[in-house]
């Protein structure tokens, strides 16, 4: 292993990284797509390799980090707990010292931030968050980027968050935070966002709406997630009832910008937080954003282990 300029920084909350580096993130993002719809290779991390830990399913952080680093040259290790020893209550610690004297690069999708943070204060290279029960950063980096490409720049736009105030609902309020923006947040009662949970600095980046119809007025994006999160199965069924009206349908695009985008980190389960008229409708781009989650961390990637490129 080659010890590269690289930064030697985690990447486990939206603010591990400031404004202007998101700016540079979302220019390089722009170019890595741009070759790859080109067919063009780019492979500027032959000889590296990143560990994938997962301790919860996935589908698109899976392909997408492991595509991504193959289409970068480099290479891919799959650990889930089920078949490594931290399913053997193998201290995360020791597994951080093990894995990370061996690859350049480790993802983890765990349950509890604290455990993410307790594998990357012990690890010799950078560690990404690829979901936890509090954050999805790298999912937020793409949605971002998503509407930059169809929309422009966010700055003093305004999110709709529709739905629970979970990983997600904090990414974005961090996000806001960082990149000038609003959020527009709507939970059923029981289930709001943790503002010191969220981290937010300025509380003026998030207003609480009772209604998810008056959070989506005049919105330039109205987003949503699953009413369940990965590790709160047992609460399905009070889950179903308390969010019956939290259902992202035409009434509430319809309140939105006339130009609204609607988003969705998927995967999505139609007639719940979501009607098929608004998901599979015309301002819907939830493909375009499952795709660039490829995109945005094959520049993260590149960010962390080679810094800024030129
Ligand atoms: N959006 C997202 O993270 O999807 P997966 O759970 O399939 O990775
Ligand atoms: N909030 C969801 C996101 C899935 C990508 C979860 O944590 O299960």
């Amino acid at each position: 292993m080659k010890p590269g300029p690289g930064l030697r920084r985690h990447f486990l909350q939206f603010k591990d990284l400031r404004a202007e580096e998101y700016a540079y993130l979302f220019e390089r993002t722009r170019e890595i797509k741009k070759r790859f719809k080109n067919y063009e290779r780019y492979q500027p991390l032959v000889d590296r390799t990143l560990a994938m830990i997962f301790e919860k399913a996935s589908t698109r952080t899976r392909v997408s980090f492991e595509a991504g680093m193959y289409q970068m040259g480099g290479s891919v290790v799959h650990l889930t707990t089920g078949d490594s020893q931290l399913g053997r209550a193998e201290p995360v610690e020791d597994s951080a010292r093990v894995i990370s004297r061996m690859v350049d690069l480790v993802m983890i999708r765990t349950y509890e931030q604290a455990k993410l943070e307790g594998f990357a204060a012990q690890s010799r290279v950078p560690v990404i968050n690829g979901l936890t029960n509090e954050y999805h950063p790298c999912q937020i980096l793409a949605d971002i980027y998503t509407f930059i490409e169809h929309r422009g720049s966010i700055q003093g736009k305004v999110v709709a968050w529709v739905g629970a105030g979970n990983n997600m609902a904090n990414t974005w309020l961090q996000a806001a935070d960082i990149l000038g923006f609003t959020v527009h947040v709507s939970t059923p009662s029981g289930y709001e966002a943790d503002a010191a949970v969220a981290g937010v600095r300025n509380p003026a980046c998030w207003k609480i709406f009772d209604h998810p119809l008056d959070a989506c007025a005049g919105a330039h994006l109205v987003t949503t997630d699953v009413w369940t999160s990965m590790g709160y199965e047992a609460e399905n069924e009070e889950r179903r009832k308390a969010f019956v009206d939290w259902c992202v349908d035409e009434d509430m695009m319809s309140a939105a910008a006339p130009d609204a985008l609607f988003m969705h980190c998927l995967p999505a389960h139609r007639g719940e937080e979501v009607t098929a008229e608004v998901i599979d409708g015309p301002q819907s781009v939830v493909w375009d954003e499952a795709e660039n989650r490829m995109h945005v961390q094959k520049a993260l990637m590149e960010y962390l282990l080679l810094g800024r490129i030129g």
